[in-house]
């Protein structure tokens, strides 16, 4: 464990704009640097940096911290991986702390099993570079597959030689135990090298780290598999882990999409040619757990299959796996006897991104095409069919999406919309079902229903009543915001002409949500203001200043004392531009930025409820009212984004 003492060291040296810079470009704005938030796709940008306050916020999705949270959810790495990262960068010697006997000996444990198998990767690296035989046959292959020197290092490929254990001698010689070999697999029990006259390719964790190894045998025709691969260890999960990731997890977040390939040699070929968001599932079919690797990084997911009719097949097992996972599943099919890896050989790599941008489809609607040209005029055929796509359609979570897939379907099917909006509907139920037996918990109370009529919250919640929320959607720092104009100026006149407050406008502005607050905290205030302002009492910063509830008293100094460091994103230019004043002085422009800010969370948040409760509703015709309310929300949603010239994607 990293000691306290140098984890205090590194949080002090650690500068935020540095840490980010590595990954965002950055531009002054004013006191703060502003770029293109890295956690959520976006053209304008409202991704703010704040080197005096060494912090990263964004106001497009909310994600915020400091320079080791930002590592943290940019990298997806624990907590002491992001320390050893910043450690690196700023040069800062690390002491470990003691760990507990058994904490020591498991990490020792896994530790070990790591060195080794860097050991063994340096062995096969070394083979396949500086042994005749290891330059002949191995490199000889490579070369022949168009692999580089710098590919052949990048990915740690190297090559096993042919003898019982020329491997295992030298590692015993070299002081590695042979249990240790043993337990990763590199030695037989026999005690002779389990990889043996193979070309190897090292499979990394998402750090860079071997955890494993699989060897491609060489020659043709012969009974022996074509890979064989380490067994499972500790540090190597099958499951959970795919081909390439760690080289591809950057670009998979930048393009905010991963293609899937089928084959090590597919990953690296597409590496080799700039393709680098590329991973591959290594033959197996997908798992929950590699899926969720993705999801991590993108709901995206592009998948590449050999166009043999075999690969079509497969294109359609296990699938519905992803679509449960409410990723974006499109497929590309290769033309026939063609892999990724000949494919881009083929056309290089212009040409192949064409080619998969061209071909790609949707899943759901490609297998509804495969199918129905299967079915070709069988009736019965089609209605196993049918079932066949509304267990698709009924596996996708979002019902936006899920309408959309009625619609396209039923289209292609030829079919009535309402026979498949009932299918689906009935499917879905019964998923809904199953799935609260197994949680096996209460139903919730399902959100606060919208009148579709005006798409505003009808009040159904006493306003005595301070509502506690499990779960913060984000939306306490635009509450924060709200609560800081409230309470630093609140008696500031907003329009002479009308006579009114700050106060009075955000307040009245924000009457429809007072219940829907994250904070309890800043809700108490909200209310006790907009009270004060019914009864016409004072409410200006001296009041909450010397408030009687400590909380609100502290609360008050905090916004008072921190200035206003998170300039908004939103349309900050003509603020700079138009008024040089500070923007605490700015209230007008202020408190409508914030208001705006403030009623897009939460008309967010009044749309995932509205998902929410869709998914537990069973009534076809409830459902679709909910759909509609869902539609009107976006659409208001989509309005208050173009009216702070946010482009909301979806
Ligand atoms: P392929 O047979 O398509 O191999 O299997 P490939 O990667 O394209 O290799 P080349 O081009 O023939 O050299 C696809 C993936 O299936 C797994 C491997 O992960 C392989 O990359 N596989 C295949 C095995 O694990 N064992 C096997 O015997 C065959
Ligand atoms: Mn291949």
């Amino acid at each position: 464990m990293i000691a306290q003492d140098t984890v205090q060291q590194i949080l002090e040296t650690a500068k935020i704009e540095d840490v980010v810079g590595d990954y965002v470009n950055l531009k002054r704005r004013g006191v703060n640097m502003i770029g293109l938030c890295p956690f959520h796709n976006e053209k304008t940008p409202s991704f703010t940096v704040s080197p005096t306050k060494n912090i990263f916020k964004c106001f497009g999705c909310g994600k915020g911290g400091n320079p080791v949270q930002f590592l943290m959810e940019h990298e997806n790495c624990s907590f002491p991986e992001a320390l050893r990262t910043l450690a690196a960068k700023y040069g800062i010697k690390i002491e470990e702390k003691e760990l507990t006997p058994e904490e020591r000996k498991k990490q020792q444990h896994k530790d070990s099993l790591y060195i080794v198998n860097e050991y063994a990767q340096k062995f096969y690296a070394n083979q396949l570079f500086n042994t005749p035989l290891g330059k002949s046959i191995g490199r000889g292959y490579f070369k022949e597959r168009g692999y580089n020197d710098a590919i052949i290092e990048k990915f740690g490929l190297g090559y096993a030689p042919e003898g019982k254990d020329a491997f295992t001698q030298t590692a015993v010689q070299k002081g590695y135990s042979i249990e240790l070999l043993r337990s990763l697999g590199l030695t037989t029990k026999y005690d002779s090298d389990f990889f043996r006259g193979r070309v190897m390719f090292t499979i990394h964790n998402l750090s860079g780290k071997p955890i494993a190894f699989a060897g491609r045998i060489l020659q043709k025709n012969v009974k022996a598999p074509k890979y064989i691969n380490s067994p499972e260890t500790e540090i190597y999960v099958k499951n959970k882990v795919l081909y390439g990731a760690y080289f591809a997890k950057q670009a998979i977040r930048k393009q905010d999409e991963c293609i899937l390939v089928e084959g090590y040699t597919d990953v690296i070929s597409l590496h080799q040619a700039g393709l680098e968001n590329v991973v591959a599932s290594s033959g197996t079919s997908l798992t929950v757990g590699q899926i969720q690797l993705i999801k991590r990084y993108t709901p995206n997911i592009k998948i590449l299959y050999d166009g043999d009719p075999a690969g079509i097949k497969a294109a359609l097992r296990g699938l519905d796996l992803v679509l449960e996972q409410d990723m974006n599943v499109r497929v590309v099919l290769l033309p026939e006897g063609e892999d990724p890896d000949s494919q881009v050989k083929k056309l290089g790599s212009t040409a192949f991104e064409e080619y998969i941008t061209e071909h790609a489809q949707d899943f759901i609607l490609f297998k509804t095409n495969l199918l129905i040209e299967e079915a070709a005029n069988d009736p019965i055929k089609k209605a196993g069919l049918v079932k066949d796509i509304v267990a698709s359609i009924a596996k996708v979570p979002d019902p936006i999406k899920r309408a959309f897939y009625v619609k396209e379907c039923a289209n292609l099917m030829d079919l009535e919309e309402s026979i498949l909006i009932s299918e689906a509907n009935r499917v879905v139920a019964g998923n809904v079902k199953r799935a609260n037996i197994k949680r096996n918990r209460p139903q919730e109370r399902p959100a606060s229903p919208l009148r579709p009529e005006t798409g505003e919250a009808a009040p159904t919640t006493s306003p005595s009543k301070p509502q506690k929320k499990q779960n913060s959607t984000g939306d306490e720092f635009q509450e924060k915001d709200i609560i800081r104009i409230i309470i630093t100026a609140g008696d500031v006149v907003f329009d002479e002409e009308e006579d009114i407050s700050v106060a009075e406008y955000v307040l009245s502005n924000i009457e429809d949500v007072l219940d829907n607050f994250d904070n309890a905290l800043y809700q108490e205030v909200a209310k006790e203001a907009f009270q004060r302002l019914v009864n016409k009492q004072r409410l200006d910063l001296n009041y909450f200043l010397m408030h009687d509830n400590p909380k609100i008293k502290q609360l008050a100094l905090n916004v008072t004392t921190s200035p206003y460091d998170y300039s908004p994103g939103w349309d900050k230019k003509e603020i700079y531009l138009r008024s040089q004043k500070m923007p605490e002085l700015n209230f007008t422009d202020d408190s409508v930025q914030s208001l705006m800010r403030f009623k897009y969370r939460k008309l967010i948040r009044m749309c995932e409820d509205n998902q929410k409760r869709l998914k537990e509703i069973k009534d076809p015709d409830e459902m679709m009212t909910l759909l509609q309310v869902q539609q009107q929300l976006i659409d208001m949603r989509n309005t208050l984004a173009a009216e702070f010239k946010t482009v909301v994607i979806k």
